[in-house]
């Protein structure tokens, strides 16, 4: 259960999704505009689409070609739906060319291959551009081979690339637009001009996209739903998702939310400390806090395989949660009936498949699951609060509730914890307590250095080796630790992050003073890909 997509008060700008990288952004650029945005698999019924009432729709890029059989399509009524509602429509990239194909136009597979940064020449007065735009060049970012080259009658070219080649056209009585390049990418500088442009002076779109109205829409649609005498809980990670998920909730129903953060032995240096203070303090959330440090550390002795130790966390993580929901009975004399998740609308868009995957349809499945699903006999109905919304806005509602910012801006921590970064068996060694204060003194650096920010995730890793050293007069032979820092948009690839040398120098001085049992650090150098962010 989340909020109606229909009862938001900003107008829809609906993106049909033909497989393009680019469609997520593009969602989210719209956003940034304060105008609801959603993002629909291209293929989907028209009534799907219709049903939605947008004010617009954009037709996204993608990587087909409109001539290979079974390339994606809008579904055939759309265009006299969107003619006889007066609803514009405008394709990017792919979509400039599945419009074109459709109405009878000529598409090219392209000989020139127009890829990457080019400029263009917009030629023509049109509604796609300011009029301070028309005579002048832009440099835009093309990203597709296919180029149109016979237009549907009553299409215009507006704008051409210097090598001549089709890159904007319009139809303004039948408000039909196409852009065969991406507006919405960085690398097209006046490209949110062009948007902006689009949205609010050719389609008259209004931006009323705003987080409180959010807000008091979720918790309006929490009231409805859950009665005034049933209950509900919620696991909370540490993360910004559940704790703002809950926060919302505990809004709407106050103390018949029943939250419960399980200390696994696998947390961060003082982290049960500080997330339950933060819970407690600032967000007066109703929490229980487990400690199961034995239960997963005897589990796990003797475990060397990361997905097993996944599996195993996993698992153990389900049965203390179906205690906690047992206890909870007993003690309400009533089950709990609602169980609150933190799914965001990235984890449950449905995308468009890439070509010669053979599928026609396809859920975007997180990759990563820190719970490895809830047993079925709880029969518990989900309350998914964030279902349509970006981190980005995750945070936005956070802040409107007071969560404070550091914790807002805390960098992803993985639902295993510690295990996945001590390599081997977590339980020798005194490993996780050498990682922790590793990681304390590299993180701490970090913010000191004020580049916590900056960085998407850093952390330490333990090497399950040792290797010679020299301490005062004696000999070391003390273990390797590894430190992991990278940027990244959304996690699927990252770059590692260039420290200057004296704050490596300083890190590595304090780790190797500090902690003992460590006596060498080394950095990783890797990007993903080809390597992944957590080493295991
Ligand atoms: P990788 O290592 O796959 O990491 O490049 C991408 C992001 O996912 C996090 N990660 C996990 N999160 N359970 C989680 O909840 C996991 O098993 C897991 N493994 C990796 C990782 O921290 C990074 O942010």
């Amino acid at each position: 259960m989340a909020m109606d997509p229909k009862r938001v008060k900003s107008d829809l700008v609906l993106i049909l999704d033909f497989g393009s990288q680019y469609t997520h952004l593009i969602t989210r650029r719209i956003r940034s505009l304060s105008v609801f945005s959603l993002c629909l698999n291209g293929t989907s019924s028209l009534q799907s689409i219709t049903e939605l009432n947008p004010s617009l729709v954009i037709l996204s890029g993608g990587p087909h070609s409109v001539h290979t059989p079974d390339s994606p399509s809008f579904p055939d009524g759309f265009l006299h739906w969107a003619q006889d509602n007066s609803v514009p429509v405008l394709g990017i990239c792919y979509g400039l060319q599945l419009l074109v194909h459709r109405l009878g136009g000529e598409v090219r597979v392209g000989n020139k291959q127009e890829y990457g940064r080019m400029e263009i020449h917009v030629q023509n007065a049109s509604a796609l551009y300011p009029v301070d735009k028309v005579g002048h060049n832009q440099l835009v970012w093309m990203s597709h081979g296919d180029e149109a080259v016979t237009l549907p009658s009553g299409f215009n070219v507006v704008a051409r690339s210097q090598q001549g080649a089709v890159a904007a056209i319009e139809n303004p009585s039948a408000k039909l637009y196409g852009l065969q390049y991406h507006p919405e990418v960085t690398h097209t500088p006046e490209g949110m001009d062009t948007l902006k442009h689009f949205l609010f002076d050719v389609c008259g779109i209004s931006a009323e996209w705003k987080m409180e109205d959010v807000l008091e829409e979720e918790i309006r649609v929490i009231n409805n739903t859950v009665g005034p005498k049933e209950h509900v809980i919620c696991a909370l990670s540490g993360g910004v998702d559940s704790t703002v998920a809950a926060t919302i909730v505990h809004k709407a129903i106050g103390d018949r939310l029943h939250c419960v953060f399980v200390d696994n032995g696998l947390l961060r240096y003082k982290e049960r400390e500080r997330v339950m203070e933060t819970f407690e303090k600032d967000l007066h959330l109703p929490v229980v806090c487990v400690d199961a440090v034995d239960q997963f550390l005897t589990k796990l002795k003797g475990v060397t395989d990361p997905e097993v130790k996944r599996k195993i966390i996993g698992k153990e993580f389900i049965c203390i949660f179906d205690d906690f929901a047992h206890e909870l009975e007993k003690k309400l004399g009533t089950r709990p009936s609602y169980l609150v998740q933190g799914t965001l609308y990235p984890d449950v868009i449905e995308s468009c498949p890439p070509p010669g995957s053979g599928r026609t349809h396809s859920h975007t499945i997180k990759s990563h699951h820190n719970v490895g699903g809830l047993p079925k006999d709880m029969k518990l109905k989900l309350i998914e609060p964030l279902k349509l919304l970006f981190k980005d806005e995750v945070r936005q509602l956070g802040r409107i509730m007071d969560v404070p910012e550091g914790f807002l801006k805390r960098h992803p921590f993985p639902g295993p914890g510690l295990a996945v970064r001590v390599l081997g068996d977590v339980t020798e060694d005194n490993a996780l307590d050498i990682l922790r204060q590793v990681d304390e003194i590299f993180i701490q650096s970090i913010k000191d250095a004020g580049l916590y920010d900056v960085i998407w995730q850093a952390f330490a890793v333990f090497l399950p080796i040792r290797s010679v050293g020299v301490q005062g007069d004696q000999r070391t032979h003390s273990h390797v630790v590894a430190l992991r820092a990278v940027t990244s948009q959304d996690g699927m690839t990252a770059d590692w992050y260039y420290f200057e040398h004296k704050f490596l120098d300083d890190v590595s001085r304090k780790i190797c003073n500090g902690v003992r049992g460590v006596n060498r650090v080394v950095q990783d150098i890797t990007s993903k890909p080809p390597s992944t962010i957590e080493w295991e």
